[in-house]
């Protein structure tokens, strides 16, 4: 299949589009590169002996992206393409709701001008709220708790509507669960823009030196050990739960949604712990206030996905460390930093080529029907 990735160029973006190649997909990406760098799809490039091309496209630019549609002529889309910081959206929701809401709205409308009916959309666990009924199932009762999860709410309930509107659409919403580690290569990863929001990247940059030591925000929570427990699953498990989607809606029409978690929590202080066995690093840590709006616990009951998809997450809290460790070692700030940013693309690929994924022989996988 022909696949258009929008923020194709971020992080889980970014891995999906490499297992997209290895699977025989031909792909495009759209990114604003708001949240991302171009140098992400060199690498990924450099990782697969068919390339992936890339186009700069804001969803807010209509005509361009009507005008991208129509000549792309896509088979399928991933829609990764969304701000995603609660913090941020609590302080400037207009710009989430723009942004997020808008610029799906964009998208929908382009892809029907481009006759293509086939969405997979990038959602979240945080349609949830503050639900403590665990491990949370896909009928869960939604709620929104900030903007951010607000306008993943919407566009759950946009694409719901539209898919009873119009037999033509075949739409997934993956709820993500909390997506971390890195490519084997070390090569691509998450390359967050200023403090790190989420745990993982913050307890990186301490391992690494960037930052003095991991605030671990309240440790009274009714959990094992006090702090907060979250469903932690490897980018590359993640990725996979995309193809499979992607393949289940090659027969089925109409709007399905999945969790994609492991279906296990881990602590704040086991995250830690992991990451001092993995790096030898001290990360040293304070407890201190609970962040508002945190829940004690949450993790994912991922049986529908194993059952529909026969998917499931296959990576352990340790390999996501020790994949998350060897990106953040190699890359100290990002993609804006590391020996593979000074490498020509010949001698990127040449250095890369232990982990080089060739496109499946039987080549790109059938339209859809
Ligand atoms: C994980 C745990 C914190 C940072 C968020 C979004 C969600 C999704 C994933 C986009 C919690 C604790 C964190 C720190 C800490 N994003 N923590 N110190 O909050 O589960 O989910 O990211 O889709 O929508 O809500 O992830 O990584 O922020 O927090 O103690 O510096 O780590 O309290 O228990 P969260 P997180």
């Amino acid at each position: 299949m022909h696949v258009l990735v929008t923020g194709g160029a971020g992080y889980i973006g970014s891995h999906t589009v490499l297992q997209l190649l290895q699977d025989g997909h031909e792909v495009t990406i759209l990114d604003n590169f708001s949240n991302s760098s171009p140098e992400a799809v060199r690498r990924v490039n450099a990782l697969s002996s068919s390339k992936a091309k890339l186009l700069k496209v804001d969803l807010l630019d209509e005509e361009l992206l009507k005008e991208t549609l129509t000549t792309v002529k896509p088979d399928a889309v991933i829609h990764f393409a969304g701000l995603k910081s609660v913090g941020e959206s609590v302080s400037q929701p207009l710009k989430y709701y723009r942004n997020n809401v808008t610029g799906t709205l964009n998208l929908l409308d382009a892809m029907d001008s481009a006759q293509c009916h086939t969405l997979v959309f990038s959602s979240s666990a945080t349609v949830y709220g503050e639900s403590t009924a665990l491990p949370l199932l896909e009928r869960t009762p939604r709620s929104a708790t900030n903007p951010y999860g607000r306008t993943k709410l919407h566009i759950e309930e946009m694409l719901e509507e539209l898919g009873a509107s119009d037999a033509r659409w075949s739409i997934a919403n993956l709820r993500y669960f909390n997506p971390v580690g890195a490519h084997e290569s070390g090569a691509i990863g998450e390359d967050p823009q200023g403090i790190p929001n989420n745990l993982m990247p913050y307890v990186a940059q301490v391992a690494i030196g960037r930052r003095d030591k991991v605030g671990v925000f309240g440790g009274d929570y009714s959990t094992p050990d006090g702090t907060g427990v979250r469903d932690y699953i490897h980018v590359e498990d993640l990725a996979a739960g995309h193809l499979a989607a992607l393949e289940y809606l090659k027969d089925s029409s109409g709007v399905h949604v999945w969790n994609l978690g492991t279906g296990t929590g881990a602590s704040v202080l086991e995250v830690i712990e992991a990451f001092r066995r993995v790096s030898g690093q001290p990360v040293p840590y304070e407890i201190v206030e609970r962040r508002p709006g945190d829940v004690a616990e949450s993790y994912a009951n991922p049986e529908k996905a194993r059952l529909e998809l026969g998917w499931k997450a296959e990576r352990g809290l340790e390999q996501m460390v020790e994949d998350m460790w060897r990106w953040q070692e190699q890359n100290p700030r990002g993609f804006e930093s590391g020996d593979l940013l000074e490498l020509s693309d010949d001698e990127l690929a040449e250095h890369l080529k232990p982990y080089l994924v060739t496109r499946k022989e039987d080549g790109p996988r059938g339209d859809i029907d």
